[in-house]
């Protein structure tokens, strides 16, 4: 069930990189499926031609905290028996109820309502500042599977095998009894390494900090998507100019942000939007990447790719034709901006924003 080399995993272009440089790091092919506007996550309907004999993994995140289509993505990796990773970052707090149980790959069952992030294989968190919840820096990876959660622990700590916690030894009760890879008999479990990793321990106080955040994450969430519904309600006039955003209804989102795409009926652009709210103090992002593969990274790189159910592409040679075959995506790194709905964000101050939203769209007709 190890991926190798060429092994294909299905992702989304408008995103942020986490959940496109580890394929590409792994020497695995991502292969891209277009979004939808509104909720600005993966367009379900669209993966399984996407789907080959290669294809052993989905990995998505929950755009801007708007859960994704479980439901679908869940049914397709029972039926293909894919791996599925969810990329949880924006997402935490967030609540999904499915529609039915899926049995998944390595004996994983997932039924009724639960937070995002557990019902794949493995869910990732970012504690950076700009999310729900922050250690300064960070993150977290979780995962209901005992080998997965010693494979993930490995790669943190160097690609060691031994599990054992700081200050402990012998937990295997195999310290000086084994004979693992081409060493010699008995070789000191503490000091073997069964995987090529990394050192991306936290350190004890961001662990403190993160425990008493956790204590917040309910109340934080809740006043995000208070300020959400906020923007979605008074913002409702302007849809004529603006997609606003829309969410599942099986579902809760904890919102990271708000999301607008400039309609291409509007006679403005994004642009200008944007610079009039940064002029007013108003902060305001891209959907991260827009469209990662017209980034450098992937420009003016040889990597290997494809696009829906097209054949394998070099990133480098991408014609518009190509790009093309991403339509959602090219509109969300041309049209698509969001505002923040932070926790300490009073009603005056999303009114605030509202009202300078109001003045952009007026101004320019
Ligand atoms: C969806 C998503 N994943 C991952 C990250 C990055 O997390 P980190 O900076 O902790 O690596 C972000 C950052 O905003 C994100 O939006």
């Amino acid at each position: 069930m190890k991926l190798s080399e060429g092994d294909e995993v299905i992702t989304v272009a408008a995103g942020f990189p986490t959940s496109i440089a580890p394929i590409v790091q792994n020497k695995l092919v991502p292969v891209f499926v277009d979004v939808e506007l509104e909720s600005y996550n993966i367009d379900a309907e669209q993966i399984e031609e996407a789907i080959t004999k290669k294809t052993k993994a989905v990995f998505l995140a929950h755009t801007l905290g708007m859960p994704f289509d479980l439901d679908k993505i869940l049914e397709l990796a029972e039926k293909y028996r894919l791996w599925v990773i969810e990329d949880n970052c924006d997402a935490l707090g967030a609540e999904y109820t499915l529609k039915r149980e899926y049995n998944l790959i390595k004996g994983k069952k997932v039924s009724g309502r639960g937070k995002t992030g557990t019902f794949g294989h493995i869910g990732t968190s970012s504690f950076y500042p700009a999310h729900q919840i922050t250690m300064g820096e960070g993150g977290a990876v979780y995962t209901s599977d005992i080998d997965l959660y010693r494979i993930a622990k490995s790669f943190r700590d160097w690609g060691r095998d031994c599990w054992c916690e700081p200050g402990c030894d012998n937990t295997c009760g195999k310290r000086f009894k084994q004979q693992l890879g081409k060493l010699p008999f008995g070789y000191d479990h503490k000091y073997t390494y069964s995987h090529i990793g990394y050192n991306l321990k936290i350190t004890d106080m961001q662990a403190a900090i993160g425990v008493a955040q956790m204590d917040k994450v309910s109340a934080f969430t809740e006043k995000r998507l208070e300020n959400w519904k906020r923007l979605q309600k008074g913002l409702k006039d302007l849809k004529n100019l603006f997609i606003l955003p829309k969410y599942p209804q099986n579902s809760i989102p904890s919102p990271f942000g708000f999301a607008l795409t400039v309609r291409d009926n509007a006679k403005f652009t994004r642009e200008d939007i944007t610079s009039f709210l940064e002029k007013n103090n108003i902060q305001t992002r891209t959907v991260f990447a827009g469209n990662m593969l017209r980034q450098p990274a992937f420009a003016d790189a040889k990597i290997k790719l494809r696009i829906g159910n097209s054949s394998l592409l070099i990133s480098k040679n991408l014609t518009d034709e190509q790009y093309s075959r991403l339509p959602n995506t090219e509109i969300i790194m041309n049209r698509t901006f969001w505002v923040g709905v932070y926790p300490g964000m009073t009603e005056e101050m999303v009114d605030f924003m509202m009202s300078k939203l109001y003045s952009a769209a007026d101004a320019r007709g």
